[in-house]
């Protein structure tokens, strides 16, 4: 790739996937055409991330917060994810994508939760990328079901460790992300990955998510490979520490 050195490649990539409705409202179209290209944008940032060497892709689609927009609208959304499952599946799996699902699927309509259960069961075994769909997900929600399933399963309080926090959590055995980037301006976090993202990178760009293209997805993987991340050590500790994947073996 477009000279971004293998151990400057962020492993684990999440996603904001905003600004579909402004992307639609400032072309005079419904806000339902900005997510439709919101989402052809989808099969593009999948096939991008899959060609620069990322191996985790995690996308917002829908936040536990996001049930307070019009009903017409959530439905709407609902179809859309419903509609990616449909027509891409086959694709992504022969892809060898693996999808996979973070959030709640209590309150999903039982057809949807089947649909989205198939998904994940048929592509478990593909290796190329890990797409986390962020599907019903809110961060504190998330800590909510982990601390409750903390104590169900009679973990003493001793025994309560951020490792231990971190493996009741949807992303269990994942490596938090890297890079966190957020479309359309705006700069918040809004309840995404509140827990993984405690030391990952920001990136924000006006772009709206329809537009935000392989080049936008290389644009942001080249202000990534500048930044110094520290984890919170001297800058003379963390140069002795590099934070070199030794997996990585291939300039992307
Ligand atoms: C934010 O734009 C976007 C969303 C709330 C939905 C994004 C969802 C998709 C692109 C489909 C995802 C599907 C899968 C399976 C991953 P916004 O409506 O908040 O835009 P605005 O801030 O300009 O109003």
């Amino acid at each position: 790739m477009e000279s971004v050195l293998p151990e400057h490649i962020p492993r684990h990539v999440a996603i904001i996937m905003d600004g579909n409705g402004r992307w639609a409202t400032q072309r005079h179209l419904p806000r339902g055409e900005g997510h439709r290209q919101g989402t052809e944008n989808l099969r593009r940032i999948i096939r991008a991330a899959t060609e620069f060497g990322i191996q985790i892709l995690t996308l917002y689609a829908f936040s536990t917060e996001n049930w307070g927009r019009p009903r017409r609208e959530v439905r709407l959304l609902m179809r859309i994810v419903e509609m990616v499952i449909d027509r891409e599946l086959d694709e992504l799996d022969g892809e060898g994508v693996q999808i996979r699902h973070i959030g709640e699927l209590d309150g999903i309509a039982p057809a949807l939760q089947r649909k989205v259960k198939t998904a994940c069961e048929r592509t478990k075994n593909n290796t190329r990328l890990i797409v986390n769909v962020a599907f019903n997900y809110g961060g504190r929600d998330e800590i909510v079901h982990a601390v409750r399933r903390i104590v169900a399963d009679g973990v003493p309080a001793e025994a309560v460790t951020e490792e231990l926090i971190s493996s009741y959590l949807y992303t269990s055995g994942l490596p938090d992300p890297d890079l966190i980037i957020r479309t359309s301006g705006e700069m918040r976090i809004s309840n995404f990955l509140i827990w993984q993202g405690s030391y990952s990178e920001y990136y924000a760009t006006e772009t709206y998510w329809p537009d935000f293209d392989r080049a936008s997805l290389l644009e942001a993987m080249h202000d990534y490979s500048r930044r110094k991340r520290r984890f919170g050590k001297t800058p003379e500790q963390a140069a002795a520490e590099p934070i070199v994947d030794e997996d990585d073996d291939e300039e992307a």
